[in-house]
């Protein structure tokens, strides 16, 4: 097929990704260096202080003011080396939610965050599990090196081991905490020599040529015997850097520094750029999407309560995945068959939202939603093209939502199916009780769910613990069977979700495994594919 040069062009110099850690790893600090290399901010502190929440601004939700900490994630797209960086946050702390993982299905890569003193950690093995779904390629950023950390050796293994992923270690630390002197580039033979407290972008660290260096001999002797054994060792136990291996989410390369001193931030995001894919074909149902294509097309991952709840405004964030957007435009909502012009659309540029003039395959646009769009809603210039790939996950937390006020029923019902429509929540309803069922996977959610009951439909609700453990959705391909497991006392335990699929219930990790072996051909799923 013949594509347009421009498109052609734009589509190369993408990079679109998201930073998966465990809180504490250092997410916040290395996003802020990311940001300071492209210039798109000035001054340390900038991005944490939207974390402490120092800088909200009047337009956050209410929620998020109190409590100082990003409801929903955010888009921040930079340049750097002449390619268009878009990073997609994903929250975590307690704000951690549906859309941290539905984030990881709009991006093309994901960098890992590992906090060296602690290893793999238990939020980190969750992401990583949602980026496998799509074979996602990742990087791993072992962090902060200048503190006591680790076994570095013991680490990859852990990496391995745990998350089942090769590690190809590109750079190796030399010594830690107080003595950490730098690290070894593997592939350039050369050493990166450590200096704390560098605060800024543009400050260049010390680079030295060859292992066998003799001045670097003199200058760290003990360390540097250390290191040459160290790495005898690594290139004989790890696997030497695979791009294919890489990109087909097999292979991990490993960096080790320290975001807070920009050390070593440099070098992946030299990889990122190098390395890690631009935007790519994506699965839309009738045949799959070149991201060069001339037409537009795209899908929304993730709807955010807006700015002024008394309209119920919202933005629904949308991956292009084909063509060239242009402010203006004419684009089709699939699910509801209807042309819309998208003419007042925002991207979100470092720190600030700005209009959007066009956009290219990896961008993130942001549609403004007056409550007709849905997670997994396709658009495009008129083909019918549904995006896969947009999963609804199983919630680890229940809540049965109660009302004080009974007349207030059918708003109750109302704001719950249009929030479990949006993604903020999942609603179940069980088949044999009149409970409102709510799951999500971050206590959170049930927090801004309340909030927004109260200040979009004038509902007070309360949510009172449930005595279920975990949902699974439940499909068979033989009818009888499945009529039989609904009919058996298993069958007590069933609810209907919001788009009409049957779902179980468990009281117990126990009470789903002896389910599960009870009923073989039922199969039990942890996520489900937008309906
Ligand atoms: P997160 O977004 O993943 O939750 O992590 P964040 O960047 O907020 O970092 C968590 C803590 O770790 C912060 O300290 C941060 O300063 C520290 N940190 C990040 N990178 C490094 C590093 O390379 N070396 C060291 N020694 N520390 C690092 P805090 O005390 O929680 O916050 P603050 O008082 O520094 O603001």
């Amino acid at each position: 097929m013949n594509y347009s040069n421009d498109i052609v062009r734009e589509v190369a110099r993408r990079r679109t990704f998201g930073i998966i850690s465990h809180p504490d790893a250092g997410k916040t600090t290395l996003t802020e260096k990311l940001l300071m290399f492209s210039g798109a901010i000035q001054l340390a502190g900038t991005v944490k202080a939207r974390k402490s929440g120092r800088h909200a601004t009047s337009d956050w939700m209410e929620i998020e003011k109190q409590r100082g900490i990003s409801v929903a994630s955010s888009v921040m797209q930079f340049e750097y080396r002449d390619h268009v960086v878009n990073l997609l946050d994903t929250p975590g702390h307690q704000d951690f939610s549906e859309d941290t993982y539905r984030v990881l299905t709009a991006v093309d890569s994901a960098l890992m965050v590992i906090d060296a003193a602690k290893g793999v950690e238990e939020q980190t093995i969750k992401l990583l599990n949602v980026c496998r779904m799509r074979n996602t390629p990742i990087i791993t950023f072992v962090n902060k090196m200048d503190r006591e950390t680790r076994d570095p050796m013991e680490l990859l293994d852990e990496l391995e081991s745990v998350l089942k992923i090769e590690c190809a270690p590109v750079t190796w630390p030399i010594g830690m905490g107080k003595n950490f002197r730098g690290v070894y580039h593997l592939i350039n033979d050369e050493i990166l020599l450590f200096a704390a407290g560098n605060d800024r972008a543009d400050q260049e660290f010390q680079v030295m040529k060859g292992i066998d260096n003799p001045e670097l001999h003199k200058m760290f002797p003990d360390e540097m015997a250390q290191l040459k054994m160290e790495v005898e060792l690594v290139q004989g136990a790890s696997h030497p850097f695979d791009l294919e291996r890489f990109l087909g989410g097999l292979q991990t390369p490993v960096f080790f520094g320290s975001a807070i001193n920009n050390f070593g931030v440099r070098e992946i995001l030299n990889a990122l750029l190098d390395w890690a894919p631009g935007p790519r074909e994506r699965d839309a149902t009738v045949r799959s999407v070149d991201p060069r294509e001339e037409k537009f097309s795209g899908f929304v991952f993730k709807i955010q309560a807006n700015m002024d709840p008394a309209h119920r405004d919202r933005i629904a964030f949308l991956r292009v995945c084909s063509g060239k957007f242009e402010r203006g435009m004419k684009i089709n909502h699939l699910r509801i068959n209807r042309d819309v012009k998208v003419s007042n659309v925002v991207t979100f540029m470092a720190s600030s939202r700005e209009q959007v003039e066009e956009a290219y395959a990896g961008d993130i646009i942001g549609l403004p939603n007056h409550g007709n769009m849905q997670i997994g809603d396709s658009f495009s210039e008129g083909e019918a093209l549904q995006f896969t790939g947009i999963p609804y996950f199983a919630p680890d937390f229940f809540r049965v939502a109660r009302i004080r006020n009974p007349m207030k029923i059918k708003q109750l019902q109302k704001g719950l199916q249009q929030l479990g429509e949006e993604g903020a929540v999942q609603v179940f309803k069980p088949v044999n009780s009149s409970d409102l069922i709510l799951g999500a996977v971050g206590a959170l959610q049930f927090e801004v769910v309340a909030s927004r009951l109260m200040n979009e439909y004038g509902v007070d609700a309360v949510f009172e613990t449930a005595s279920i453990n975990c949902a699974r959705w439940v499909t068979c391909d033989d009818k009888k069977i499945m009529t039989d497991f609904q009919n058996s006392s298993a069958g007590h335990q069933l609810a209907i979700d919001a788009a009409e699929n049957l779902a179980y219930l468990a009281t117990s990790a126990v009470n789903l495994r002896v389910t599960q072996e009870r009923w073989p051909q039922i199969v039990f799923h942890e996520t489900r594919e937008h309906a």
